[in-house]
């Protein structure tokens, strides 16, 4: 089973690359994470660049997430709500709307932040941009408080054995073959 894996920052080392990492050594066997790196490869979304020839990195994601079971979104919170990096990224795989590569794709979300939400904000928009677009985020997510003591470094878990069964928990749901077979 394949799942892709895509974090919302451009930073290196960041937390969300972290958290995701995280999340794929808490998959259930037989499910593997393959991490897309492209995030600062894509073109600022442009209707017009889209009527051209599709730019290599936008068609590389798309393929990607066509070839993925199902998909992990990892996301910081920028200003309450998801980094412009990310939305850009979920603008070009929605598009062409009738025929996206995201339709029907089951994705876990999972978000963070230094303070006390998790960035619960950036999670709920990122949820309702992603049912917008035809994919289909599961219910649950996972909002991870005070990050730097949630998954220190070097840390390949949460610190909190609550925070990480939910995690666990999100990706046992993102994985059921029936949660799986609604997408196909
Ligand atoms: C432009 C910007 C806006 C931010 N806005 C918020 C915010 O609204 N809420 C919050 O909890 N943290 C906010 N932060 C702090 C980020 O959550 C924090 O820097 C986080 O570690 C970034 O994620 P990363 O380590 O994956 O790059 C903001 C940071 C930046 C750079």
């Amino acid at each position: 089973m394949k799942i892709l894996g895509l974090a919302g920052s451009l930073r290196a080392g960041s937390h969300s690359s972290r958290l995701l990492d995280a999340a794929g050594a808490a998959l259930p066997a037989g499910a593997e994470l393959d991490v897309w790196e492209g995030l600062r490869d894509l073109p600022a979304y442009d209707q017009d660049l889209e009527a051209m020839e599709t730019p290599e990195p936008v068609a590389a994601l798309r393929e990607a997430i066509r070839q993925a079971d199902a998909l992990v979104i990892v996301t910081p919170e920028y200003n309450a709500s998801v980094p412009g990096a990310l939305k850009n990224a979920i603008d070009w795989a929605s598009r062409p709307r009738a025929t996206t590569a995201l339709q029907s794709k089951p994705v876990a979300v999972l978000s963070h932040s230094p303070g006390q939400f998790g960035g619960l904000w950036a999670a709920e928009d990122l949820k309702r941009i992603l049912k917008i677009t035809g994919a289909r985020p599961l219910e649950a997510s996972v909002s991870v408080p005070q990050i730097d003591a949630a998954l220190p470094d070097g840390a390949t878990a949460l610190t909190d054995p609550d925070l990480q069964g939910a995690l666990e928990a999100v990706l046992e749901e993102l994985t059921d073959l029936r949660v799986l077979a609604q997408a196909a």
